[in-house]
Order: C-alpha cells, then sequence, then structure tokens
C-alpha cells in the first residue's frame, strides 16, 4: 500500500464501527454511509476514489444501480465507442464480458494498493461504477472537470424481481434462498446494494439536469423501444456522433444487434458458470430473461400496490416517472 492508501484504509477503520449495520442479501453485511446502503468492499472503493482517483476530462463512466442494464450499458458505450476499432464479424463483445471491457471503478481502485493500475489505462478510460452520484469527489461532478456519466434506470418492480434472482443466485449452497417477502422487506426500506434505489436514480436524474452535458440518463425500457435512436443518442453525448457513411453502412443496427440480449446470451463467454470463492459471480448470472415487465410473472398484487406507492412518494415533485 501507498502512504496515502494506508491513511484512507485507516479512516475507513474508524468510520466503519460508526455506520449503522444491515443484513445483505447474500452474505456481506451492508452499512448505511452519506444517505446509502453500502458493503464493505463499495464503502472502501468510494473512499478510494474521493481520496486518490486521478480523475482525466476525457473519462466516460457507466452509471447503474445494479440490475438496471449495467451489462447492456457497458456492451453499448464499448462499441459505440470503438466502432471503428473493431470488426463486428470478430468483436471483442464476443470473446468477453462486457465487465471485462469496461472495468468496475470502485473494484480497479483497490489493484496494486495504489493508483498506478486505474491511471495506467489509455485514454479515453471507460469504467463502469453503481456509486451514487452524491458519493463522487467534486472535482469529478463539477461542471468544469470533463469527465462524463452515462446512466441507465429501470422500473423499480422489474429491478426488485432481477435483483431477488441474482441474490439467491449468489447465495452460498449452504443458505436457504432468500424469500420474496424477506428481499421486499429490505427493497422497499432501501437497504439493498446501493440503495435506497429511488435516491440512486434521482440522485443521476438531477444531476442531468443541471449538467445535461456531463450526465446523460437513458431509461432500460426506452432503449428496448428505441434502441437505435438511443444509440445516436450515446454516441452524440460522448462527442462520436455517427457520420452519413457510418448511418448508411447501418453501424448502428450493428451495435444494436450485437449488444442485444439474444445475441450476447448466446457467446460461449457469457454462458460460463464458473464461481468460485474469489469470484461468487459469473458471467451467465448477468443475463437471465433481459425483458420489460416480467415482474407480473413474481409479484402479488400487494406487493405491486405497495411498491408503486413507494415509488409514487418518492418522485413526488420531482418532474421525474418510470
Ligand atoms: P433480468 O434479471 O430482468 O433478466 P445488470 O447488468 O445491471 O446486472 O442487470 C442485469 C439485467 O439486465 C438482467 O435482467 C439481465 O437479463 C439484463 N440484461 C443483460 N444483458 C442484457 C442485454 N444485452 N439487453 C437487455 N437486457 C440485458
Amino acid at each position: 500500500l501507498v502512504e496515502g492508501y494506508k491513511k484512507t484504509y485507516k479512516n475507513f477503520d474508524e468510520v466503519l464501527p460508526t455506520l449503522l449495520p444491515r443484513k445483505g442479501w447474500w452474505l456481506d453485511q451492508l452499512f448505511q454511509y452519506q444517505g446509502f446502503w453500502l458493503s464493505t468492499f463499495a464503502l472502501r472503493g468510494s473512499m478510494l476514489i474521493n481520496d486518490h482517483f486521478n480523475t482525466q476530462p476525457t473519462d466516460i463512466i457507466v452509471a447503474t444501480s445494479p440490475k438496471c442494464g449495467t451489462t447492456w450499458l457497458r456492451a453499448l458505450v464499448f462499441s459505440i465507442f470503438n466502432r471503428s476499432s473493431f470488426d463486428f464479424s470478430d468483436h471483442p463483445l464476443s470473446k468477453s464480458n462486457p465487465q471485462e471491457l469496461v472495468r468496475f471503478l470502485e473494484g480497479c481502485i483497490h489493484v496494486e494498493g495504489s493508483t498506478s493500475f486505474i491511471d495506467g489505462f489509455p485514454s479515453p478510460r471507460l469504467l463502469s461504477t453503481h456509486l451514487p452520484y452524491s458519493l463522487f469527489p467534486q472535482r469529478m461532478t463539477d461542471d468544469t472537470s470533463g469527465c462524463r456519466f452515462v446512466y441507465i434506470c429501470r422500473d423499480p418492480k422489474d429491478v426488485f424481481i432481477s435483483k431477488w434472482h441474482f441474490a439467491n443466485k449468489l447465495r452460498p449452497k449452504d443458505l436457504p434462498p432468500i424469500t420474496l417477502d424477506e428481499a421486499f422487506d429490505s427493497f422497499c426500506k432501501g437497504v439493498s446494494h446501493y440503495g435506497p434505489f429511488w435516491d440512486h436514480v434521482l440522485g443521476y436524474w438531477k444531476a442531468s439536469l443541471e449538467s445535461p452535458k456531463k450526465v446523460l440518463f437513458l431509461k432500460y425500457e426506452d432503449v428496448k423501444k428505441q434502441p437505435w435512436d438511443r444509440v445516436r443518442k450515446v454516441a452524440e453525448f460522448l462527442g462520436v456522433p455517427f457520420s452519413l457513411e457510418e448511418e448508411n453502412n447501418k453501424i448502428v443496427e450493428e451495435i444494436v444487434k450485437l449488444c442485444s440480449f439474444e445475441n450476447m446470451s448466446k457467446q460461449e463467454v457469457n454462458k460460463n458458470e464458473t464461481r468460485n470463492s474469489e469470484r461468487p459471480i459469473s458471467n451467465a448470472d448477468f443475463f437471465r430473461k433481459g425483458e420489460v415487465g416480467d415482474w407480473v410473472n413474481h409479484l402479488p398484487p400487494q406487493m405491486v400496490e405497495t411498491l408503486d406507492q413507494i415509488t409514487e412518494k418518492k418522485l413526488q415533485g420531482t418532474g421525474f416517472n418510470f
């Protein structure tokens, strides 16, 4: 560990016992930090970013609350940005899961006990995060800093169902599955990784209104309905709009097809179900149904009503709607 990191770790050790703990959805505990529920890994990551991350004006950060379409958006941003570098018939996305191509910022910041790993990425760096906007340091959220965030949100009912399935895949085999009731209770109270879900969404929503050049706000449902439109929008936001020639060559359509659930979930690399103590999540765990509205198959009417009521209350006066 470099000296600076040691200081942050010490700070972490001091802060942790002062935070309210709650049981997580699988093994780890969650701690309430500045209004959000974080694992110790995410909390330490956030502190390290805050103290040490050397932001560059060209950084592009794919930001999501878990289960809102991180995998999809990583793939889209990667293929939009690198569209001239690769052939669609032999593309890195056919060989690698998107998490290997757009690396997790709060994970990478830990590597080598210093920033040297992440400083070594060629720019522009494509990174990904689950951290709420309010936890990023001002030097990253300042209008003048240059680094940009692309955010995607999703209907809370679909997020909840996706999360519940995911948690049960991750839970150690000697633990019983987390019941729908138990998970629902936690989700509604905001106690889920990087939750409360609504506060996460609203943080980025407000930032996108205040700084539209810094934060692009997307909805999973819109990308499903009009993927071509959204791909063009992301390209424009990133400063790499499609040329007439690219439009004529149907590059937008190629990107949409490449990143579709149907195409990605059938790639060998994404069918890999290997999990171990080091990597408790397999590539296959990130592909379930990839549909809008699957909640109808799982949520009883009472839960739908409760969740809708919470959403309505949380969004009141914000001008935002799912
Ligand atoms: P479901 O569980 O509803 O199927 P994340 O990538 O943020 O972890 O989110 C995972 C969710 O996105 C899962 O939702 C998964 O199936 C879906 N997903 C993964 N790849 C996708 C793609 N290319 N297009 C649309 N949805 C995708």
